[in-house]
């Protein structure tokens, strides 16, 4: 039976391409490497990034699994994501803000992703962690605003949403800061180790105002 709506993102946008890399304010995303897989099991040693992500990551063997997982994903149309990485700054060496180019080597400081992609419809989720390490310098909201704008301007969607438990505020300020509005909450919408949790719902449309770029509070992290 025919479809009454035309597809948001034609289905030949994506088949074929390859997973671009882009720049975010100081960050580079790059696609996820096998190499990667000791800083993502080391990621999922913190409680925040277990308990938020709701599982464990008990050996390198899972990691890679994980990783292998994410860019199969991109290749079957339903996922793009990223390991966001710092560049790495000798100590001798002063830093510059916004050297990171796209695809930059460095360590992993994070990880961003858009999920539950739909390109009939042009609608994701944004997803995100960052290590312990390298919190308190907005990076999930440096990088989060770079995929965002990749989402809306490169791939054409049309509507990004955030979801977090309403026990998670640091995650609720990321979406507000993302210019991602607060739509309300679903309840006990998502199972996490302690029982279902009730989940704030934000989102953005590309129809949205733009937000302004956030202003780092450091470009190395
Ligand atoms: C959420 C997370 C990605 C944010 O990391 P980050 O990019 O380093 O964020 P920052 O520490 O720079 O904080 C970003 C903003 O949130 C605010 N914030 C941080 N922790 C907060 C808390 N517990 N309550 C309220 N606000 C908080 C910060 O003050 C900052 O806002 P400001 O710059 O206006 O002051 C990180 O804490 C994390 O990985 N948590 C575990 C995994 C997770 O929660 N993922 C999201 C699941 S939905």
């Amino acid at each position: 039976m025919p479809l009454t709506a035309e597809p948001v993102v034609p289905a030949g946008r994506w088949d074929g391409s390859s997973q671009p890399s882009l720049a975010a304010d100081g960050l580079g995303l790059r696609p996820w490497h096998r190499e990667d897989a000791a800083d993502v099991r080391a990621a999922y040693d913190d409680d925040a990034i277990r308990r938020w992500h709701a599982r464990t990551m008990a050996d390198e063997d899972e990691a890679r699994a994980w990783i292998e997982g994410k860019n199969a994903a991109w290749r079957a149309g339903t996922a793009a994501e990223w390991a966001v990485v710092a560049p790495t700054v000798r100590v001798d060496e002063p830093a510059q803000e916004g050297s990171a180019s796209a695809g930059g080597t460095g360590r992993v400081v994070g990880r961003a992703a858009l999920t539950h992609l739909n390109l009939f419809e042009g609608y994701a989720a944004l997803a995100y962690w960052v290590v312990p390490e390298a919190r308190g310098r907005r990076v999930a909201v440096r990088a989060g605003t770079e995929v965002l704008r990749w989402a809306f301007e490169d791939l054409g969607l049309h509507r990004v949403e955030v979801e977090h438990s309403t026990r998670n505020p640091a995650s609720c300020r990321v979406a507000e800061l993302l210019g991602c509005r607060a739509e309300g909450v679903r309840r006990g919408h998502a199972l996490h180790a302690d029982g279902h949790h009730d989940m704030h719902l934000h989102a953005r449309l590309r129809t949205d105002a733009a937000v302004g770029a956030p202003s780092s509070a450091s470009a190395t992290p």
